[in-house]
């Protein structure tokens, strides 16, 4: 039995506080911790499925133009050889790992150097990965493919453009101004576990494992890359290595093993490599950005401008959303936003952690710094007169809003010294010390979501849903919202993910997962509990239930006689999205060292405080932050995507030449987690969280960088050498 529940109106009534079990925000290890941790939880390539042989992708040589001609007999005779496809599916648009609807390419064109055209297929890995470097393959190349976003006539995305009242004139008026231009470079996902997929069919009925964030979407995906019906396909990804938006879509992996099992009749295994998965499945933008922030002499904005520039492939639909929090995070009645895409051939551009925000924030928050130095304000204080009283552009209230607390919090325990401050005041040796903050700020979305809950007749309790886990915590926050609405312990709680055989979930994205899934979880357990109240003679509201046991002394298999009681819960966003703006915030605290001579930054303290509604679980939660915070690291200092300027190729393909930040770079970081309930985010109260710790820590370190060594820089990663550049003799 379905129990459908839209939400049009805000839910303060708190419940989840009031349930007895006292599990749900506990901080507990993850379910699957132990699983993962010893090896027996299998990852999409790992599967042990007889008789699989294994495919290698070849991936284009060229940077736009046709493959005319693939010459199979150039490696079929290789040992162990099987085939090569290079099916027309192959090659669609549905098939380059983009989350978005762009129209399908025509056969074999080829659109950047690195995309997929053809997949080798082996008895063994090795002799697949040998084949497919021989495989001769013959390309009509079209010359003067634009790889330079600064060398076309960029395209404006008009949905984006704000111009409200005059900036210019608020500009010209302003008792203190900033214009700055700021630049961030590409980033890539990096996902620990390499995109992988093993296909098997039986008859017209496909199986494929795969590593993938959004089942429910993927399915539908691959169905229209192979021109199938969904019901003919089961999708398995229990368990994923990291997506951080690469995995958001299908890639080639998936249609590849999935047409070549077709062809030989045999399961495949497709693996991609390390470069691959740099070279092939997507990047982040770079960006370049135009801050333009106007304030009287109290430092209270009156003029707010962003436009940015960022580049994705001809005919894809995704751009880099730059501006997505500074539309609502800051006041200022006079108003300018623009964001523009250059139609360029490198590998497409998607969504990679904090799509918008993570490279908008750092820039928008370095700006915010000048202004503060500028008027003479703590940057504390700076942000905290500029808190709106609702939406600046479309007149909506905030669901809820804890930016004022992140930032007094967050000031708290970090010891901030309050204050106007100057540059170069402290030095130890060689090193410049210095301190620096940002506010954080992410919208909150939310999705469609169903999930089964069955409460068994022997009082234990499982979870049912196409919902994935990336990394996040997900197993163990539904097991934690069953085991509070059900009263019961949540190792008693089985919970399935990842399997489309299960109800549709919302899948892993956009830091919607929990809210979303958490939220059918909890209509399914509602329901539950209206039974089992009647079953008792009370009222849902009333019913008490813990440690299996109803407030009334009966036990649960006592009132379940022997049956279990099952329901789906659906949940879906109801109007209340058009009422109100919702976001998560946060504040960002930073210490850190600069080498005099060397530029070397390094991070001594960091801390985040963060309000994001209903906490689930504080352990996942916090390292949800705590990843974030990592990437904001990234993002300051060390990731950038290199482009071969001939042929625009990504030259930095693996984790010794992209830097993320490992131990050696993060410190112990420090999350404060800022109590808050949001009703009108979702039925649970809660908001995103996964994205909203590296939304704008990128500054925080830039402006400690400033306030170090006296070194204002206006390009991401604060590399040595950009660091040595600006600092003042
Ligand atoms: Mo996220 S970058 O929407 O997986």
């Amino acid at each position: 039995m379905t129990v459908h529940f839209k939400q049009d109106e805000p839910d303060n009534s708190n419940r989840l506080d009031r349930m007895k079990q006292g599990v749900l925000g506990k901080p507990l290890p993850r379910i699957e911790g132990l699983a993962k941790v010893t090896g027996t939880a299998p990852y999409a390539a790992e599967y042990p499925i007889e008789n699989c042989t294994e495919g290698v992708l070849v991936t284009a040589t060229i940077t736009r133009g046709e493959v005319t001609s693939i010459d199979h007999e150039s490696v079929l005779t290789m040992p162990g050889v099987i085939a090569v496809v290079d099916n027309e599916k192959l090659c669609t648009r549905a098939a380059q790992g983009t989350a978005n609807e762009a129209p399908m390419q025509g056969p074999k064109q080829v659109c950047y150097w690195g995309q997929p055209i053809a997949l080798v297929v082996a008895e063994t890995f090795e002799q697949a990965r040998d084949a497919a470097k021989h495989l001769k393959v013959d390309y009509r190349e079209e010359e003067g493919a634009p790889i330079d976003p600064g060398a076309v006539e960029p395209e404006e995305q008009e949905d984006e453009t704000v111009h409200q009242g005059d900036l210019a004139h608020a500009m010209a008026d302003a008792a203190h101004s900033v214009d700055v231009t700021y630049t961030t470079r590409g980033h890539a996902s990096a996902a620990m576990e390499p995109h992988a997929a093993i296909a098997q069919w039986d008859g017209d009925k496909l199986t494929v494992y795969a590593a993938l964030q959004m089942l429910n979407y993927n399915i539908t995906e691959l169905a229209d890359a192979l021109d199938m019906e969904e019901e003919n396909i089961r999708l398995i990804s229990r368990f994923v290595g990291g997506g951080f938006g690469s995995k958001l879509g299908i890639s080639e992996e998936v249609v590849a093993a999935a047409l070549a099992a077709k062809q030989i009749g045999r399961p495949v295994r497709v693996v991609q490599s390390r470069q691959q998965v740099f070279q092939t499945v997507m990047r982040r933008s770079e960006t370049t950005q135009r801050l333009r922030l106007a304030a009287d002499e109290n430092g209270k904005l009156t003029g707010f401008g962003h436009e940015a520039l960022v580049s994705n492939l001809p005919g894809e639909d995704f751009a880099e959303p730059v501006l997505q929090s500074s539309h609502f995070l800051y006041d200022g009645e006079n108003r300018e936003l623009m964001l523009k895409v250059a139609r360029i051939h490198r590998m497409t551009a998607g969504s990679v952690r904090a799509p918008g925000e993570a490279v908008g924030m750092p820039a928008l928050e370095g700006a915010m710094d000048v202004l503060a130095e500028k008027a003479g304000l703590d940057p504390v204080e700076l942000r905290l007169r500029n808190i709106p009283e609702k939406d600046p552009e479309e007149d909506l209230p905030f669901s809820s809003h804890k930016l004022a607390e992140c930032l007094k919090q967050g000031a708290e325990a970090f010891g901030w010294d309050k204050g106007p401050r100057k540059p170069r005041q402290r030095r130890e040796g060689e090193w410049w010390i210095g301190t620096g903050m940002a506010s954080a700020a992410r919208v909150h979305n939310i999705a469609e979501a169903k999930a089964r809950v069955t409460l068994k007749a022997d009082g234990t309790a499982l979870v049912e849903t196409d919902m994935t886990d990336i990394g996040t915590g997900t197993y163990t926050i539904l097991a934690q919202i069953v085991g509070e609405m059900l009263g019961l312990d949540p190792e008693r709680v089985l919970v399935e993910l990842g399997d489309t055989r299960h109800p549709r979930g919302p899948g892993s994205g956009g830091s919607w997962g929990a809210a979303s899934i958490g939220s059918a979880v909890y209509v399914a357990c509602k329901a539950i509990r209206e039974e089992l109240a009647a079953k008792t003679g009370t009222s849902e509201e009333e019913l008490e239930l813990r440690e299996g046991e109803a407030g009334t002394g009966e036990a649960l298999t006592d009132l379940l006689e022997g049956e279990d009681l099952a329901r789906e819960g659906h949940y879906e966003p109801g109007d209340i999205e058009d009422d109100y703006t919702a976001s998560g915030f946060g504040a960002f605290f930073a210490e850190v060292r600069v080498n005099h001579y060397t530029g070397e930054t390094r991070v001594d303290r960091m801390l985040g405080a963060f309000g994001f509604g209903r906490v689930l679980n504080a352990k996942t939660a916090r390292s949800q932050c705590i990843g974030g915070i990592t990437w904001s690291i990234g993002v300051a200092l060390t990731e950038a995507l290199e482009f071969d300027p001939r042929d625009g190729h990504l030259v930095n393909c693996d984790l010794a030449e992209y830097h993320v930040p490992v131990h050696r770079d993060v410190p112990d970081l420090e999350v404060v987690l800022v109590e808050e309930r949001d009703g009108a985010a979702s039925p649970i109260q809660a908001k995103g969280i996964g994205e909203l710790g590296m939304c704008g820590g990128a500054a925080a370190i830039a402006n400690a960088i400033y306030n170090a060594c006296g070194a204002r820089i206006y390009d991401y990663p604060m590399t040595p050498d950009r660091v040595l550049e600006a600092m003042p003799e």
